[in-house]
């Protein structure tokens, strides 16, 4: 509302100026006569289509019988219009004609709200209203492409409703094993304690849920702020090894590391570098055929600038079309067998975000029934130029 606000204002300066260039035109100093209202207003139009193209988006100026008398290159862009022709013609939309038509009719202000098709689905949020020039009246209309607001509306609505269903899935089974040890199985501790050790799980699930929503709007928060650190990732990825050695064990796995010559350090905040090897090789003992190895490699990027961490498995693969779609917060290829191995979904979604903050990339290379690499890239580690004296 304040941009359009702002933009009437712009193109009511410019009207004003394009008017006052009108009723103050001079005469020619031959006698001849004055210039007609319509070339004067000619004259104004073109102050006009300066002020429209200043404009950061789509907006022309219709004259009463319909036609385009002045527009910028976004709206000749978005919807074809030529000055001289009649908009309709050009722009077939319905609900902007019958709102350009309620302006024509009188009304101070119309709105109208639409999607184009092609080439790429696009939504469009548009305002008329009227302005005079030169005695004669006109419609403005401004067209905004909301496209990018609509999407992240409906990424937030997505978002919360994955949350909820995630939470209430291990909720509602929390309060069922509740039921049934309070009624039916109250006198049954056998059951009574497998019960327990499932609702122990589940709350556990719930916990790590959570912890996972907090850690990705931490990192999301600090996007902007790039870490200076110095750290050592074949040191993370072996104390992250070290660490879940137990797990391994219990898997079955074996992580094979191998660091290269000239492997150097990276710029990066170490905590979140350790939740990225953890987030590779979580994925890797999860996805990756059981008893088989895991191979972890740490090189030089190819163009020198970064460090390379990869991670393969030989396990289950993923098909091409998930590919994109991985780092997606709660996407999974399959989200029962992601949930049986107490997968939330937002593993590569961290990932994606700390690695956007390090200003890093994430390559993944994948072959359905063969086994999965993921590679990141980080920057390699540059000392932050000391402060420069203050000369004095
Ligand atoms: N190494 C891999 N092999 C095969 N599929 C994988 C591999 N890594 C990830 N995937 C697929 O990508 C999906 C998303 O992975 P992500 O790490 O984001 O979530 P998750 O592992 O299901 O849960 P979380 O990491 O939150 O515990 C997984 O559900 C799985 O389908
Ligand atoms: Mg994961």
């Amino acid at each position: 509302m304040s941009l359009w606000l702002a933009v009437t204002l712009i193109v009511a300066a410019a009207l004003g100026a394009a008017a006052f260039a009108f009723i103050h035109a001079p005469h020619s100093l031959a006698g001849a006569p004055a210039a007609a209202p319509n070339e004067a207003a000619g004259g104004g139009l073109a102050d006009i289509t300066a002020a429209l193209q200043a404009l950061p988006h789509a907006a022309l100026l219709l004259d009463e019988t319909g036609r385009v008398a002045a527009k910028n290159a976004a709206a000749a862009e978005l919807t074809g219009a030529a000055v001289g022709k009649p908009f309709a013609a050009s722009f077939r939309v319905p609900d902007l004609h019958a709102a350009i038509e309620q302006v024509r009719d009188g009304a101070d202000t119309a709105e109208a709200s639409f999607t184009l098709p092609v080439p790429v689905e696009r939504s469009i949020e548009a305002h008329v209203a009227p302005v005079e020039i030169g005695g004669r009246r006109y419609q403005l209309a401004f067209l905004h492409d909301i496209t990018a607001m609509v999407r992240v509306e409906k990424m937030r609505a997505d978002f919360v409703a994955n949350a909820s269903h995630e939470l209430r899935t291990p909720l509602t089974s929390l309060s069922g094993f509740l039921e049934t040890i309070m009624g039916p199985a109250k006198d049954d501790p056998e059951a009574t304690q497998r019960f327990l050790e499932i609702m122990q799980s589940q709350a556990a699930r719930m916990r790590r849920l959570i912890d996972d929503l907090l850690s990705l709007s931490r990192i999301e928060l600090n996007e902007h702020m790039r870490p200076a650190a110095k750290a050592d990732l074949a040191a993370i990825v072996r104390d992250v090894v070290d660490a879940g050695q137990p797990l391994l064990t219990r898997a079955n796995v074996k992580v094979l590391i191998e660091v290269a010559e000239g492997t150097r350090p990276v710029t990066g905040e170490r905590d979140e570098l350790v939740q990225i090897a953890q987030n590779l090789i979580d994925n890797a003992v999860k996805y990756g055929a059981e008893g088989g190895d895991i191979a972890v490699r740490l090189f030089p990027g190819p163009d020198g600038t970064t460090t390379a961490l990869s991670v393969a498995d030989k396990g289950l693969g993923i098909a091409r079309e998930h590919l994109p779609r991985l780092t997606e917060r709660f996407y999974r290829v399959d989200a029962t067998a992601s949930r049986e191995r107490g997968g939330t979904g937002l593993g590569l979604a961290i990932v994606k975000h700390i690695l956007n903050r390090h200003r890093g990339r994430l390559e993944i290379e994948s072959e359905p029934g063969k086994g999965s690499k993921f590679t990141i890239f980080v920057p390699v580690w540059q000392p932050v130029p000391a402060a420069s004296a203050v000369a004095g």
